[in-house]
C-alpha cells in the first residue's frame, strides 16, 4: 500500500477524514506526539491498528474526541470529578479511565469494562475528528515497543506501506505523551505519568494514587505499562554517579550521550534536550532526540536523568522503561554497570 502524505490544511483533513470514515488508517498530529487514527466505532477497522502497529491486542487504545460532550455516551457513568478533570484540562494531554458504555467495540479496550478517553489539544486533530464525524481510536503511531513519533518523518520511518495516509504537521509541541489516570478505583490511580504534571493534577483531586517507578520485568498491574517499552535498537543505558567501573567498556566515541544540559565532551553525538534546564522544553525535544542517537550509527546511548517534578516524571518513565541498565563515566569510557 501506497501512504499519501497529506497536507496540513483543509484538504489534507478532508482526505484524512473519508479514509477514516471509509474504515481506513490515518497517522495524525496530536500535541502529544502522532497518534495511529482509526474508526472507534469500528470493530474492523481498529483491528487494522493492532495489525500496523505489531500491537499486542491486549493492550487497549485511547478514544480521540472533540470534546467532554462527545466523550460522555462512551462511558457508563461520568462522575462529577470527571465532569472537573475535562473542565481544567480538556483539550490537553489528560486521559480518563471509565467504565464504558455500549458503544465501544470490545477491541478498543482489548476486552476491559473501562475506555480510556482524552481531547487533543491540536487544531489538525480536533477538525479531524469532527470531519470524521466519529470518535478516534489512536494508539501512538510508532510500532509496538519502539520510541513514540513527534514528527511525521518518525511516522513514515516506521509505517510507511502501512497506513493509508499520514497529514505532515511537523513537531508536536508537547512531545510526550498523555497522563493515563483510572478513576475506576478511589483514590484515582495515574497508569501513566505525561503531559499533564502530577502536581497539577493533584490541585483539582486531592489525593492521587501513583504507583513508584518500575524497573524490573513482570507481569504489568495495568495494561501498556509494561516496563520494556520506548525501546531505541541500540540499547540505552541511565548515567549513575559512581566511580567508573563495570562488567564492560565502551568508548565514550562509540556511544551518543541524551544530556538533560550542560556541556559534554567527547561523545560521538550530543542531544542536549534543555540548555536551560527547562523540563517542558526537554520533554518537547525528547522523542526527536532519541530518534536522532539512535539513528547516528552508534553502539550505545547514555542517557543523564532528569529532575523528577513537573514533565520530568514523565520523562523518567520513558527513560527507565527505554534502559537496558546503568552507566558510569570517565574521561574517555562509558562503563556498563548492569
Ligand atoms: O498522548 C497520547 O496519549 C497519545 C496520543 C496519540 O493521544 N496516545 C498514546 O497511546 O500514547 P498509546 O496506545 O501509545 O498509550 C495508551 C496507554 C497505554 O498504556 C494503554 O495501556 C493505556 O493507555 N490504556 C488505554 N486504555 C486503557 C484502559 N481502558 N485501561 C487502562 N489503560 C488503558
Ligand atoms: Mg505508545
Amino acid at each position: 500500500m501506497d501512504t499519501q502524505v497529506l497536507d496540513c490544511s483543509a484538504a489534507g483533513i478532508a482526505k484524512a477524514a473519508e479514509i477514516v470514515r471509509a474504515g481506513g488508517l490515518v497517522a495524525f498530529p496530536t500535541e502529544t506526539v502522532y497518534g495511529l487514527g482509526a474508526n472507534a466505532l469500528s470493530a474492523q477497522a481498529v483491528a487494522r491498528i493492532f495489525e500496523a502497529k505489531g500491537r499486542p491486542r491486549f493492550d487497549p487504545i485511547i478514544v480521540h474526541v472533540a470534546g467532554p460532550k462527545e466523550a460522555e455516551p462512551l462511558w457508563a457513568e461520568v462522575p462529577p470529578l470527571a465532569r472537573a478533570l475535562m473542565a481544567r484540562f480538556w483539550p490537553g494531554p489528560l486521559t480518563l479511565v471509565l467504565p464504558k458504555s455500549g458503544l465501544i467495540p470490545e477491541i478498543v479496550t482489548a476486552g476491559l469494562p473501562t475506555v480510556a478517553v482524552r481531547m487533543p489539544d491540536h487544531p489538525m486533530a480536533l477538525a479531524l475528528i469532527r470531519e470524521a464525524g466519529c470518535p478516534i481510536a489512536a494508539p501512538s503511531a510508532n510500532r509496538f515497543g519502539r520510541p513514540s513519533p513527534t514528527h511525521h518523518d518518525h511516522v513514515l520511518d516506521y509505517l510507511a506501506g502501512r497506513i493509508e495516509a499520514v497529514l505532515a504537521c511537523g513537531p508536536t509541541p508537547v512531545g510526550i505523551e498523555s497522563t493515563v489516570v483510572s478513576l475506576v478505583e478511589t483514590p484515582p490511580r495515574v497508569l501513566r505519568p505525561g503531559g499533564t504534571p502530577l502536581e497539577a493534577l493533584r490541585e483539582v483531586v486531592g489525593e492521587l494514587r501513583v504507583d513508584p517507578p518500575r524497573v524490573s520485568q513482570g507481569a504489568a498491574p495495568a495494561p501498556g505499562t509494561l516496563p520494556r517499552h520506548y525501546v531505541p535498537q541500540i540499547p540505552l543505558f541511565l548515567l549513575e554517579p559512581g566511580p567508573p567501573e563495570g562488567r564492560e567498556k565502551l568508548p565514550r566515541r562509540r556511544c551518543g550521550i541524551l544530556a538533560f544540559r550542560g556541556e559534554w565532551h567527547d561523545f560521538g553525538r550530543v542531544e542536549v534536550l534543555s540548555q536551560s534546564g527547562d523540563l517542558r522544553e526537554a520533554a518537547a525535544n525528547f522523542f526527536a532526540a532519541l530518534h536522532e542517537l539512535d539513528r547516528a550509527g552508534l553502539s550505545a546511548i547514555v542517557a543523564e536523568p532528569v529532575p523528577e517534578e513537573g514533565l520530568g516524571v514523565a520523562i523518567m518513565d520513558r527513560l527507565r522503561r527505554a534502559a537496558s541498565g546503568r552507566a558510569r563515566l570517565d574521561d574517555e569510557f562509558v562503563w556498563i554497570v548492569r
